[in-house]
């Protein structure tokens, strides 16, 4: 029997996904994680109101959501100060960078972004068939400066950098930021990646100019608002920029509860406000669990805490593997010289006990057969 081929690129494409998931890993363990602190969600979950909003949307779920998400659209419009289309509604960030590379590079067209930056941009771009260009990482911070002097020299259509940035969890003001969005060069546009933004320190986010059109900014309710699970995020940019979305987005991607519940979450600022509290109390707390260890946590604005484990990749590949069989899920950066460090998500009191009591024993298990 015959069968239609894939695609010379899709052919092209490693079978490889960016990320193996907790529920992977647990079932080839044959028993769950104790604590589940390595995608970077919030174990503060979302705000009560979101929930309920969420609950009594799950009756209607017969209906297909709004394929315009009007009434989240004209809140999140509110709420920044400009007019919804000035956003784009998605199934998630990870979804926006998809539809935005689909709608921005063709195939041999150049990107740029940090060797070892957040990976799902790279995935789309691979997808689409772009050549995506990279630079180091400069002291643990992804490098404006060498984003835009490798930009200019191959001509790139877009730079992605996440402010505050995962896997480091390091972070530039809003006045660098600015500088960067100053300097980019003709025909490029730059993907500030703000997931992390509302728990990052005053002053981080560069003011929003609806009406610039070579920057997109992607927000996302996975994060402070403990909502990963919805998989409601939005892009912030001009209308002309926003407005392309429409040739290629699924129209009923948005689940009807999502929407409801991001609504709600939006409005709900009393709750935003503890998790943020909860979040300073979980780095902290992670911080002193590092340096208790002999480990060394890196300043982090975002909802996870970067620990320099102090020697190579291969030596903290070994605690990450360790913790994980202690059934404590963390991850850790791919790349060079950042892969000396573990990550790990902010937890309540009880996960971060559970981390407290396996890295020691980790770390036992790891000197024993590394020396
Ligand atoms: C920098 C960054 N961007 C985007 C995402 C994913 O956002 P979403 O859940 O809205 O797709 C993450 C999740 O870890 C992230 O770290």
């Amino acid at each position: 029997m015959t069968k239609p081929t894939l695609t010379a690129l899709a052919q092209s494409l490693p079978a490889s996904v960016p990320f193996v998931g907790p529920e992977a890993q647990e079932r080839q363990m044959g028993r769950p994680f104790a604590a589940r602190l390595g995608a970077n969600e919030s174990a503060f979950g979302p705000s009560p109101k979101a929930i309920t909003a969420m609950q009594k949307a799950a009756g209607e779920a017969w209906m297909y959501g709004d394929p315009e998400s009007h009434d989240l659209r004209q809140a999140l419009a509110a709420h920044h100060n400009v007019t919804p289309d000035n956003i784009m509604v998605g199934e998630g960030i990870d979804a926006l960078l998809g539809l935005l590379v689909r709608l921005y590079v063709d195939a041999g067209d150049a990107v740029v972004t940090s060797a070892g930056a957040y990976p799902t941009f790279n995935y789309h771009v691979a997808g689409f068939g772009g050549a995506l260009h990279t630079v180091p990482y400069e002291d643990d911070h992804e490098d404006p400066n060498a984003l835009i002097t490798k930009a200019t020299e191959v001509s790139a259509k877009l730079i992605y950098i996440a402010n505050p940035d995962n896997p480091m969890g390091s972070w530039h003001s809003a006045a660098i930021m600015q500088d960067m969005i100053d300097r980019l060069p003709a025909g490029c546009m730059l993907v500030l990646d703000e997931a992390y933004i509302d728990l990052a320190p005053d002053g981080t986010a560069p003011k929003i100019n609806p009406n610039a059109p070579n920057v997109i900014r992607m927000r996302t309710f996975s994060k402070a608002h403990g909502m990963a699970g919805a998989r409601v995020g939005y892009a912030i940019g001009s209308a002309e920029v926003t407005s392309g979305f429409h040739k290629v987005r699924n129209h009923f991607g948005m689940c009807r509860i999502s929407q409801a519940g991001a609504l709600a979450a939006l409005q709900d600022t009393g709750w935003l406000a503890h998790v943020q509290s909860q979040v300073a109390k979980a780095r902290q707390r992670i911080g002193d669990i590092a340096e208790n260890n002999g480990l060394t946590p890196l300043p982090s604005a975002t909802n996870f805490v970067t620990i320099d484990c102090g020697r190579g990749g291969d030596f903290a590949r070994a605690v990450l593997a360790a913790l994980v069989a202690e059934g404590i899920f963390v991850r850790m950066p791919f790349v060079a010289p950042q892969d000396r460090c573990i990550r790990v998500s902010c937890g309540t009191p009880a996960q971060l006990d559970a981390f407290e009591a396996a890295l020691p024993r980790a770390l036992t298990q790891v000197h024993e057969k590394l020396g």
